[in-house]
């Protein structure tokens, strides 16, 4: 079975994909420096599978662990999740996003090259498609016009891969571009556990939901859109998990393999808000705000391509992505602290 890395698994996104390799028996390392996780999530991970793997608690611009860690083991792929992701604080620490999300995989490539591991699935964004072309989004719209550093450093690493794959024609990359990840395992052990008040919309809604937060701050109701409120492709982080093992399992060949992530519906901010209420059987309050800026109006995804050649498509709907994250709040209001 395949020995994977596993960058940043102990985050949202990664602790999933985590339970989903490690169920079809992968042989997994975790290297993570818990900067925006918890150790608690891959206890958790273990209460789930029953399985045990490896846990580096290290930095991956930390040269010398990787280089050690490579050294000691030999690996068929790397799945990297590292990185930081918030949008509003990469305008405020441009340097601190650029440093650890270019400078981090520059390193990881690196040893990668060193040690001859020549697989790798990168964690991009529908946000590298700036304001969307057409709708909805196919892998071959134009990227760029990204309008935060977050984004564009999504964007720049796209084309340092790419560049990789030109200069060595060996290397095997796959760009999955996720949609908006929603939702947490069924099991309500791990979910999204954000670092004081969430930025994202359906974190912030479970935490009014549970009473952790006052009211809903709606940001537009001006939108081009049925009830002009943003529209968004959200995805079951479950349903992304599997995406990744479809990518891993079927990419085989050398390339640049690129894949939009989602589940090719779009729902409004009130869709969501309207989907949670029937989870968690109570009316939340919220209030309409003027628009955040960066914003478009509507985004989601044609994931024709990755059902068409990774056999992978989104199962899960807008009410289950509900009622998981329901699950998962009720159960750790407070996440993974006690
Ligand atoms: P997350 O913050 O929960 O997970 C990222 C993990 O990486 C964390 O555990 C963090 O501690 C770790 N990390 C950060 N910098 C590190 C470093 N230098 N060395 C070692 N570990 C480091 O985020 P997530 O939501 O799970 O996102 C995973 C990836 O997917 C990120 O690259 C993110 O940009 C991308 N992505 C996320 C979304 C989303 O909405 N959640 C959407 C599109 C793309
Ligand atoms: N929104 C609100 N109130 C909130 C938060 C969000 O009305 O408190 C609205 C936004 O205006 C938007 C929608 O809800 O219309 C979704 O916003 P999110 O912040 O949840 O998600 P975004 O689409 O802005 O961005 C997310 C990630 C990015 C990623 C992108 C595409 O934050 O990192 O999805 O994958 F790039």
């Amino acid at each position: 079975m395949q020995n994977i890395v596993l960058t940043g698994g102990a985050g949202y996104i990664g602790s999933h994909t985590l339970v989903e390799l490690l169920n079809r028996g992968y042989k997994v390392s975790v290297v993570d420096n818990l900067f925006n996780s918890s150790e608690e999530a891959l206890n958790r991970v273990k209460k789930i599978t029953g399985k045990s793997f490896q846990f580096y608690n290290f930095d991956i611009r930390d040269r010398r662990a990787m280089e050690e860690l490579f050294s000691k083991n030999q690996f068929d792929a790397v799945i990297h999740f590292a990185g930081l992701k918030a949008v509003g604080e990469s305008c405020i620490k441009p340097l601190e996003y650029y440093d650890n999300n270019i400078y981090g995989t520059l390193v990881l490539l690196e040893t990668m090259k060193k040690f001859n591991v020549k697989k790798i699935v990168f964690s991009s964004s529908a946000t590298v498609y700036g304001t969307p072309e057409k709708l909805p989004l196919t892998e071959d719209c134009k990227t760029g016009g990204t309008t935060n550093p977050y984004g564009t450093s999504k964007y720049y690493l796209e084309g340092i891969l790419s560049d990789l794959y030109k200069a060595d024609k060996n290397w095997n990359i796959i760009l999955l571009r996720y949609f908006n990840p929603v939702g947490a395992h069924p099991s309500g052990l791990i979910g999204e556990d954000p670092k004081g008040i969430p930025n994202n919309l359906m974190p912030y809604v479970a935490q009014v939901a549970s009473g952790k937060l006052e009211k809903i701050s709606v940001y537009g109701n001006d939108y081009p859109t049925p009830d002009g409120t943003g529209v968004r492709d959200y995805l079951h982080v479950v349903d992304l998990a599997l995406g990744h093992i479809a990518a891993i399992e079927k990419c085989k060949e050398p390339g640049v393999h690129v894949y939009n992530l989602g589940t090719g519906v779009g729902y409004s901010v009130l869709d969501m808000i309207r989907a949670f209420e029937k989870a968690c059987g109570r009316t939340l309050p919220y209030i309409i705000e003027s628009r955040r800026s960066g914003d478009v109006a509507i985004c989601y995804a044609d994931s024709g391509k990755a059902e068409r050649e990774l056999g992978w498509k989104a199962n899960y709907g807008i009410d289950e992505m509900c009622r998981d994250q329901w699950h998962w709040q009720s159960q750790n209001p407070n996440g993974y602290s006690k």
